[in-house]
C-alpha cells in the first residue's frame, strides 16, 4: 500500500538553519585554493596537521576557554544537555521565595530530574561510577519519598522540613557528575587535550600542530558572521622541563621567537594569498601575578567603578566578571571614557617586559609589520603575555580575520604537564570574503569546465566513448561524458555551453573506420586521429 502524498501545505520546503550556509561550486574552488595554501605554507614552517572531533566535553571548553566568558556562557551548542538543566531548574526553584506555588514547583522539578536520571542511565545515555550510582539511588528515594509526603499533605508553607530536604536534594543532585557535550566553538583546548591524552610531552618539542575545520558558536548572524563557521588554526605546544638552573632571560628569548615565528607564519600566508590591507596588531596582557596583570586588573577595576555610572550595562556587568573585557568595548560613548584608563604597558613585570620587547625585535628582524593596540585583550580566558589580532579589507564591522595568541599554562590546567603554548585562528569565512571583496581574478579560482565533451551516437560508439573517457581521466583529462544519445549538432551545443575546449565526435562509422575525429570549439576546426594517436595528442595537451 502506498501512503498517499502529503498536502501541498503540508509539504515543508527545508532551508539551510539561520547562521549556516551551503558553500559551492565556483567558491569552493577559492575554500580549496587556500586550504591547500595553508598546507603548503604551514608545512614549510614544520606544522603537521591535527584533526580533532568536533565535538567533547562541555567541560573542557568552560575550563580552557573559561566559563564566564560569552563564548561558553552564552554562545555554546549543547548536546543532550537536558540534564543539566533540569538540575539547574530543581536547584534554581527550591531556592526561590517561598510560596506554596514554588514549593509545588521545586517537587515536581526534582521529580523531573531524577526521572530524566534514570532514563538516560537506561539508554546509556549518562555513565556513573560507583559513587555517583549511590548518590543517584540516595537522591531517588529521597525525592519519592518528599514527592509522597507532598501529595499526602499538599502543604500550604514550608515549615522547617522542607528547607532541610530541598538542602539535602541540592547537596546530592550537586554531587552526581553529568557531563554535556558541546559542539566546539573553537579547537584550542581540543588540541591541548590531544596533547594530553598521546602524551606528546614525550615527543620531540615543541609540537607544532594545525587544523582547519568547522566551529561552532551562537551568535547573531550578520555578514562575516556564521553560527557554523571555519576555522584555520595553528599550536605550538612545548613541555617545560624542571630545571633548577633555568636561564630565565633565555627563555624569555626563546618564546619571543616562537612567538615571532607563528605571526610570520600567518602573515607569509595571508600574503601567498594576496590578501587586501592586512594589518596585524599586537598586544602583551602580563601574566596572571600580582606584581603584573593581577595588579593592573585591581586598579583597572578601582578606576572602573569611579565611572561605572558613564558606561552601558554590559560593561557595567564586566567591572565585576571580566573588566578587561571592557577595553574590547565599541560603544561610542564609552570611548573617550576607555581613553583615560591605566595602560597595562606601564604595569607588566620586568619578565613580561622584557618579552614583550623581544617579540617586537623579532618581528622587526623578519620584516613583519605590527601596531601596538595596548586595549587588544581577546575574549578567551586562557591568554598571557602576547595577544594579536589582524584585520583585513573589506570586511565590515567584523574585520578580524585572525585572532590568537600565548597561553603558558593551559595544558596545565586541563590535567597535563606543564607546557608552554601559542598559537591562532584565522576566520576562513571572513579570509574568503575579503579575496572575494577584492575582486582578484587571478586569485578566484573558478570551478574549470571540461576539456573534452564526448559526442557520441550509437550503440558501438557508447562502448568505445566510455573507454576513451577512462582512459583520459585516469590521464588526468577533465572528461565530459553525456549519460544520453545526442544529435552531434545538439552535443556540440552542449560542450561549447560548458566551455569545453575540445569535443571528441564518436558515431558507429568512426568506430567502425578507426579514425576518430576532434573539433577545437573555439574555432572550429577538425583534425583525425586513430584511437592510440588522438588519446596521446590529448594527453600531451
Ligand atoms: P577567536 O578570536 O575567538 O580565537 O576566533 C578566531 C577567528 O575566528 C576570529 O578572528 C574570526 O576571524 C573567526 N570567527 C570567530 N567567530 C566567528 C563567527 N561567528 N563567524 C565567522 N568567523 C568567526 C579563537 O578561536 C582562538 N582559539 C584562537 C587561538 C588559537 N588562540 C590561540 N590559539
Amino acid at each position: 500500500m502506498t501512503e498517499a502524498a502529503p498536502k501541498k501545505e503540508q509539504r515543508r520546503k527545508f532551508q539551510a538553519i539561520r547562521g549556516t550556509r551551503d558553500l559551492l561550486p565556483p567558491d569552493t574552488a577559492l575554500w580549496n585554493h587556500v586550504e591547500e595554501t595553508a598546507h603548503a605554507v604551514f608545512n614549510t614552517f614544520g606544522f603537521g596537521e591535527i584533526r580533532p572531533p568536533i565535538f567533547e566535553p562541555t567541560e573542557l571548553f568552560a575550563r580552557a576557554v573559561g566559563a564566564n566568558t560569552d563564548v561558553v556562557s552564552k554562545e555554546m551548542y549543547k548536546l543532550h544537555g537536558d540534564l543539566e538543566s533540569f538540575r539547574d531548574r530543581a536547584i534554581g526553584e527550591s531556592n526561590r521565595p517561598r510560596t506554596p506555588q514554588q514549593l509545588n514547583m521545586s517537587v515536581v522539578m526534582f521529580v523531573v530530574f531524577v526521572g530524566a536520571l534514570k532514563q538516560a542511565l537506561d539508554s546509556q545515555e549518562l555513565t556513573a561510577d560507583a559513587e555517583s550510582l549511590r548518590t543517584i539511588e540516595k537522591l531517588t528515594s529521597l525525592v519519592r519519598e518528599g514527592h509522597k509526603r507532598w501529595q499526602a499533605s499538599q502543604p500550604t508553607g514550608w515549615g522547617t522540613e522542607w528547607p532541610e530536604f530541598f538542602a539535602e536534594c541540592q547537596r546530592l543532585a550537586i554531587q552526581i557528575s553529568i557531563e554535556s557535550q558541546s559542539l566546539r566553538p573553537e579547537a584550542t583546548a581540543s588540541v591541548c587535550r590531544a596533547y594530553i591524552e598521546h602524551n606528546m610531552q614525550q615527543l620531540p618539542q615543541p609540537q607544532k600542530l594545525y587544523y582547519i575545520g568547522p566551529m561552532f558558536r551562537r551568535e547573531r548572524p550578520q555578514k562575516g558572521r556564521y553560527r557554523q563557521f571555519y576555522q584555520i588554526g595553528a599550536e605550538v605546544l612545548e613541555n617545560v622541563k624542571p630545571d633548577p638552573m633555568r636561564d630565565t632571560a633565555k627563555e624569555l628569548a626563546k618564546d619571543a621567537i616562537t612567538d615571532a615565528e607563528v605571526i610570520q607564519m600567518v602573515m607569509t600566508f595571508f600574503d601567498r594569498l594576496k590578501l587586501p590591507g592586512v594589518q596585524l596588531e599586537i598586544n602583551s596582557i602580563g601574566h596572571a601575578a600580582e606584581n603584573c596583570r593581577r595588579g593592573y586588573v585591581a586598579l583597572l577595576k578601582s578606576e572602573l567603578e569611579k565611572v561605572k555610572d558613564k558606561l552601558g550595562a554590559d560593561s557595567q556587568r564586566r567591572i565585576e566578571t571580566n573588566p578587561l573585557r571592557i577595553l574590547d568595548s565599541k560603544l561610542e560613548h564609552e570611548q573617550p571614557i576607555i581613553a583615560t584608563l591605566p595602560k597595562i604597558a606601564d604595569h607588566l613585570c620586568d619578565d613580561c617586559k622584557t618579552h614583550y620587547a623581544a617579540v617586537k625585535r623579532e618581528l622587526e628582524l623578519r620584516g613583519v609589520f605590527y601596531k601596538e593596540n595596548w586595549r587588544l585583550v581577546r575574549g578567551l580566558d586562557y591568554y598571557m603575555r602576547t595577544t594579536f589580532e589582524i584585520t583585513a579589507q573589506g570586511l565590515g564591522s567584523q574585520n578580524a580575520v585572525c585572532g590568537g595568541g600565548r597561553y603558558d599554562g593551559l595544558v596545565e590546567l586541563l590535567g597535563g604537564p606543564p607546557t608552554k603554548g601559542i598559537g591562532f585562528a584565522i576566520g576562513e569565512d571572513r579570509l574568503i570574503l575579503s579575496l572575494q571583496e577584492a575582486k582578484d581574478q587571478s586569485l578566484v579560482t573558478s570551478h574549470q569546465p571540461p576539456f573534452v565533451y564526448v559526442a557520441w551516437m550509437g550503440a558501438n560508439a557508447y562502448a568505445a566513448a566510455v573507454h576513451a573517457a577512462k582512459d583520459l581521466r585516469a590521464a588526468g583529462i577533465r572528461v565530459e561524458l553525456p549519460p544520453v544519445e545526442q544529435k552531434f549538432g545538439k552535443a556540440l551545443e552542449r560542450a561549447s555551453k560548458l566551455g569545453a575546449q575540445y569535443a571528441l565526435i564518436l558515431g558507429d562509422n568512426e568506430v567502425a573506420e578507426g579514425t576518430w575525429t576532434l573539433k577545437t570549439l573555439a574555432d572550429g576546426t577538425q583534425q583525425k586521429f586513430t584511437e592510440p594517436h588522438l588519446l596521446d595528442f590529448l594527453k600531451k595537451l
